[in-house]
């Protein structure tokens, strides 16, 4: 079970100075962001992506995936559930994992995330299906969809905002330059 193999305790909170958040104006900003957190991404590492559907979660690891090298565009891994990426296509060998059709918890012991984690960077969305089993050193991402600005057509909004809950792990590298 996730969660089992760390030890570390969750310290910090809410993104330092930043509680509001990073807002995301577009599709591109999300991409390019997750460029960044590409940049500082480890084996090892675990990042948690919160958010309802259509959030940019599968965005934001694209971004991520893409500056790790993928040529590809990163499928969703709604329907594999994991989808795991070895080098030379990405620098680092990253698990992209989707647990939104996980119905049961029971059935994560089987997707062997905790033995991934040995080797890979963990990029998972709908973390809330390991309910307390996640790792504590997570870095959680949540994404939400900024409301559509008043006066404009009607739509879904582009905007999304991010807040990260950040650990320990992740203290020195958040946010990313
Ligand atoms: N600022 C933005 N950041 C990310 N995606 C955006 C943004 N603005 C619009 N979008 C659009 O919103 C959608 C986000 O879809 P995405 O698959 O990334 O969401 P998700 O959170 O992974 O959803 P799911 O829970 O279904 O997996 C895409 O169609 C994308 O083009
Ligand atoms: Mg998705």
């Amino acid at each position: 079970m996730p969660g089992c193999a760390s030890h570390q305790p969750l310290r910090a909170l809410s993104l330092t100075g930043m509680s509001e958040g990073i807002l995301l104006a577009d599709e591109a900003a999300t991409l390019a962001f997750g460029a960044r957190i590409a940049g500082l991404l480890q084996p090892g590492d675990c990042i948690a992506l919160y958010g309802d559907l259509g959030a940019g979660k599968t965005t934001l690891a694209r971004g991520i995936l893409q500056t790790l090298g993928l040529e590809e565009e990163a499928p969703s891994p709604t329907f594999a559930i994991v989808q795991p990426y070895e080098p030379p296509e990405t620098r680092i060998p990253v698990w992209h994992v989707d647990l939104y059709r996980l119905e049961d918890p029971a059935e994560v012991a089987e997707l062997g995330l905790d033995d991934a984690r040995q080797d890979a960077a963990m990029l998972i969305e709908w973390p809330e299906r390991l309910g307390p089993g996640l790792w504590t050193d997570a870095l959680r991402l949540h994404l939400t969809i900024e409301p559509q600005p008043v006066g404009e057509s009607v739509g879904q909004s582009t905007a999304r905002r991010l807040t990260a809950t950040v650990p320990q792990a992740w203290e020195k590298r958040w946010p990313p330059a």
